[in-house]
């Protein structure tokens, strides 16, 4: 007897700008048999009908607005991409309407937000409610982690990650919004990109003890500060730096790359989202010989798929997600307290976020493999050097 399908989620989608257009609509195209959008709405005209047009979607399901479209008995849940001074108070109404919510990232514009989407889960423990953070879900970063939890580098004992890229508006693209030129929520770019480095480093490098932050505005084209440097203490003993830098002015090719070194080698972590590299090195004392083992991974998504998965398996099956509310609280707290640690020149010590803890590492659902049924290639090779 073939075993009985449950019917898709029946989503809709409160905003339907940029996010949606290059991250969402192509994963939940793919994912037909977990997800039909049955209601959409934008605070623009224009960009609910740009949404039909390339998602081909009924110009007759956009509702005129959020009441509307959470009135609506056909919406079980709903994905929220609002600007993020907006994020908060539509995943209230939301869960007030009784619907499972997948917000973008991050919890809210401050510290004080944060809470506050701490409490709005507590408050609706009935509901799934994920905040995404599509970084614990790409497939080089897990892959990275499962070496970590095999012990593949020995202990790990620094972080070593500078990021640097040319900001400047664009039109189409992220930087061309202008919501995010004139950023209503602290941190600016450092929040709302910053966010992903905080959990692919809580991710690999586990939680934050103490951090100690500088900050300096360099960009006249942004009204936050474009430059960040962390020093990290992690629980688990390693020591680390973090640099974020976006300049207007176009910088020489970066390396852009997350290296990680432990007692018996090192992990670095490298590529652009077309192509993502990571190159695990150990060496042998006895010959003065390293060997270096390289996965290439390419074809993924950043974790878009995945997320909207681990999503769909909290709404039907009771998984519990890893994109918890109080993971993204921790990342985002990490950078609040990098702003405070610079305003006040002092290092400050991290309080631990309720319900939150070491990140787990996402696997397909009921699989013991990292990888399995999902999109991808992954092309591992292997080189020797004399140390
Ligand atoms: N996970 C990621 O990689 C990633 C990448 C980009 C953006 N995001 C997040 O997605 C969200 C949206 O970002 P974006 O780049 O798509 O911005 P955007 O400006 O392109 O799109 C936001 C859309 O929301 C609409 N809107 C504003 N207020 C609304 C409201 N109250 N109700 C309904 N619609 C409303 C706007 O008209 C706009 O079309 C942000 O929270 C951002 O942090 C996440």
């Amino acid at each position: 007897m073939a075993a009985p399908t449950i019917p898709p989620i029946r989503l809709g989608l409160i905003g339907t700008g940029l996010a949606v257009e290059k991250l969402h609509w192509p994963a939940l195209r793919e994912l037909g048999d977990r997800y039909m959008v049955t209601a959409f709405t934008d605070r623009s005209a224009e960009q609910s009908r740009r949404f039909a047009d390339y998602s081909g979607a009924d110009p007759a399901r956009a509702a005129a607005d959020r009441a509307a479209l959470l009135a609506r008995d056909d919406v079980d849940a709903v994905l929220i991409s609002v600007p993020i001074p907006h994020l908060y108070e539509v995943a209230r109404d939301a869960l007030t309407a009784g619907k499972d919510v997948l917000c973008e990232k991050p919890t809210g514009v401050d510290a004080e937000q944060a809470a506050a989407f701490l409490a709005l889960a507590a408050a609706h423990p009935d509901r799934t409610f994920v905040v995404g953070e599509n970084f614990f879900y790409r497939d080089d970063l897990r892959y990275a982690r499962a070496l970590l939890d095999d012990g593949a580098i020995g202990r790990l004992h620094l972080m070593a990650w500078r990021h640097t890229g040319q900001l400047v508006p664009r039109e189409g693209r992220f930087t061309g919004t202008p919501w995010r030129q004139r950023p209503q929520y602290r941190g600016g770019i450092h929040l709302d990109f910053g966010v992903h480095h905080i959990a692919q480093i809580r991710l690999l490098c586990g939680d934050i003890a103490q951090v100690h932050g500088a900050v300096q505005a360099a960009n006249s084209t942004i009204d936050a500060p474009s430059d960040l440097t962390l020093n990290l203490v992690f629980t688990g003993g390693a020591i680390g730096n973090y640099t974020a830098s976006y300049p207007e002015i176009p910088v020489p090719p970066e390396p852009n790359d997350m290296r990680l070194y432990g007692t018996e080698g090192v992990l670095v972590l490298a590529g652009s989202e077309s192509e993502r590299h990571v190159t695990r090195s150990s060496s042998d004392a006895t010959t003065n010989t390293a060997t270096t083992h390289t996965t290439v991974f390419r074809g993924i998504d950043n974790g878009y798929r995945a997320e909207l998965v681990d999503f769909a398996d909290a709404v039907q099956f009771g998984v519990r997600p890893v994109g918890s509310v109080a993971q993204s609280v921790a990342n985002a707290m990490v950078v609040q307290r990098a702003l405070d640690s610079a305003e006040r020149a002092a290092v400050l010590a991290l309080d631990p976020v309720p319900g939150a803890g070491p990140v787990p590492l996402w696997r397909p659902r009921g699989s013991t493999g990292l990888f399995d049924g999902l999109p991808g290639q992954r092309i591992s090779s292997s080189a020797s050097f004399a140390a």
